[in-house]
């Protein structure tokens, strides 16, 4: 699969280094790619092509989303047409909501004209993203988004990475909920201080 990546700090890094790792074509797109920009050293290690926001995006079917919260917007505006693309949407709303919306992927689903987004891969330290393995096991991940097509994209590279499950959280409505849930995990690895190795799992009788 060919996938284009926008924002390249820590969740973008991480998912480009796995993503090209389970053998996927991974492209990254920055505002300028001749000037610094985080994922720079990564790029150069992975040799991950690196073009400016608009080229990216037309060599992929799937665009994966990690910026900064509150400029959801203004980054689903950036990315031109992408009707037919899947976005994968990793960013969580926790502290600082996107000005006039409740989530992220509300912000990105009105501001581009691709309806096929999901969210996913938000709920976990980006450490966790690279490494899913716990005791031998992979750990779960989650995904949200009335687009069942780019749930399936979802769900098939949490797997190709190393997550055991991709649980599907619902439709569009659980957007904000996916986000509480990256809430949970932030209060008890930072706030509590338990620490960023630890992550949710699943389970299930029967
Ligand atoms: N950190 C985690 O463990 C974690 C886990 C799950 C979800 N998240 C979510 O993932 C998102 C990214 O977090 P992060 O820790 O990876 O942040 P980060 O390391 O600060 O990286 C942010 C990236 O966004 C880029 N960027 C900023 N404005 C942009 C714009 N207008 N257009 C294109 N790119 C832009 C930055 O580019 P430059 O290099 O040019 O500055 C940088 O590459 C956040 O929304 C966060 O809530 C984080």
């Amino acid at each position: 699969m060919n996938i284009t990546i926008i924002g390249t700090g820590n969740v973008g890094g991480a998912l480009a280094a796995a993503f090209k790792k389970a053998g996927h074509t991974v492209i990254l797109g920055v505002r300028n790619p001749v000037g610094p920009f985080k994922g720079k050293e990564l790029a150069d290690r992975l040799s991950l092509p690196v073009h400016g926001i608009s080229e990216a995006i037309s060599k992929s079917e799937v665009i994966v989303l990690a910026t900064p919260a509150p400029i959801a917007a203004e980054v689903a505006k950036s990315l031109g047409d992408v009707h037919d693309k899947v976005i994968i949407d990793t960013m969580n709303a926790v502290f600082t909501k996107p000005e006039g919306y409740n989530n992220t992927a509300e912000a990105i689903l009105a501001n581009c004209n691709c309806t096929d987004v999901v969210k996913c891969f938000n709920t976990t330290g980006f450490e966790n993203m690279l490494n899913p393995i716990y005791n031998g096991e992979g750990i779960d991940m989650f995904v949200a988004g009335s687009s069942e097509k780019g749930k399936k994209i979802a769900m098939q590279l949490s797997k190709d990475i190393g997550f055991s499950h991709c649980w599907d959280f619902g439709g569009n409505d659980k957007f904000t909920l996916i986000e509480q849930m990256a809430g949970c995990w932030i209060n008890l690895a930072i706030i509590q201080k338990h620490g960023r190795g630890m992550a949710f799992k699943v389970v299930k009788r029967g």
